[in-house]
């Protein structure tokens, strides 16, 4: 693929990541969401991120400007027109992604390649409301996208070999770390490992067999992950463990579903999402 202009769909938490870390790798961005507040809230997420970079002497003033200035919001998704690559990063609902990959198939040149950063949605099903299934692919960032390494893609039953191979190719030019999921079963390769052990630290808590913190404290010290599972939801948002799991009950075979812990559920009921509502299993 011959990339200039990357289009980003969704400004919010994984969206403006996103973004950002084609923006400081040389790309020009092109970000769109449905409303200006949420551009405007996604485009002062990467200035407090950038400002940070600068403070701790990572980039350049010089550097931010001109990354800053790479970036474009806009609200008409026909400006993807130039776009050379796409990655969509709205909200988990496959209606509103079918929405946006048909409009993507009619605005964006045929060869261009579109991406889906889906926790826990089929490729496939997103890709078969488009004319070019072989060049639909996912692209599975992780939180918080400019930080963390590894990137899934994730070829649906008509992504071509070529496409996969191109989206992994980008993502090492984005200097991370490309895992190929053959194909898109749901959860891919880490929630599918993730979820089962949430929810099980959950059911822990909720039949008072240890703390949240004392739970978190096993995971950290006994295996050596840097986050507990209750920080780590707060940190990903709790609603998203929430869905992927809805997702998994649906989707996966029967000994593999979880039912939703009972203070799962009163967590999404209070809106206690985590770290972005200020609450979650902890207070911020
Ligand atoms: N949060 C995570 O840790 C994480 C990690 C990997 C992947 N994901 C996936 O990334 C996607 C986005 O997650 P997020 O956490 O950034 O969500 P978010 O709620 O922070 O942001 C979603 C953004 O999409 C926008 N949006 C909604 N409908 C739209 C439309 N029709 N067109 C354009 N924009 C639209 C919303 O206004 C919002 O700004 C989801 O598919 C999610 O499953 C999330």
């Amino acid at each position: 693929m011959n990339i200039k202009t990357v289009g980003v769909i969704g400004a919010g938490a994984m969206g403006s990541g996103i973004a950002q870390l084609f923006a400081q790798n040389g790309y020009t961005v092109l970000i769109q969401d449905i409303q200006q507040d949420f551009i405007d809230r996604g485009l002062g997420f990467i200035e407090k991120n950038l400002t940070k970079l600068v403070s701790k002497e990572k980039i350049s003033p010089e550097g931010k400007d001109e990354i800053t200035a790479r970036l474009k919001g806009t609200l008409d998704l026909q400006d993807f027109q130039e776009a050379d690559f796409v990655v969509e990063a709205a909200i988990e609902d496959i209606k509103i992604k079918q929405d946006i990959f048909k409009k993507l198939d009619s605005i964006t040149d045929p060869g261009v390649v579109l991406a889906s950063n889906t926790s826990s949605l089929p490729i496939t099903e997103i890709a078969a409301v488009t004319n070019r299934p072989d060049k639909v692919a996912g692209m599975h960032f992780f939180n918080p996208a400019p930080i963390m390494k590894l990137v899934e893609v994730i070829k649906g039953l008509k992504t071509s070999q070529e496409t996969a191979e191109a989206v992994k190719a980008l993502a090492e030019d984005l200097k991370k770390v490309p895992v190929l999921v053959k194909k898109d079963e749901a959860g891919f390769i880490v929630n599918r490992l993730m979820i089962p052990q949430l929810m099980e630290a959950i059911k822990l808590y909720d039949e008072g067999i240890a703390s949240r913190e004392d739970i978190d404290k096993a995971i950290k010290f006994g295996l050596n992950h840097p986050m507990g599972p209750f920080e780590l939801m707060d940190l990903t948002g709790i609603d998203i463990a929430y869905f992927v799991n809805e997702v998994f009950k649906s989707d996966l075979p029967r000994e593999m579903k979880h039912t939703t812990p009972y203070s799962l559920r009163t967590m999404i009921r209070a809106g206690r999402l985590g770290r972005k509502t200020k609450a979650g299993w902890y207070d911020y």
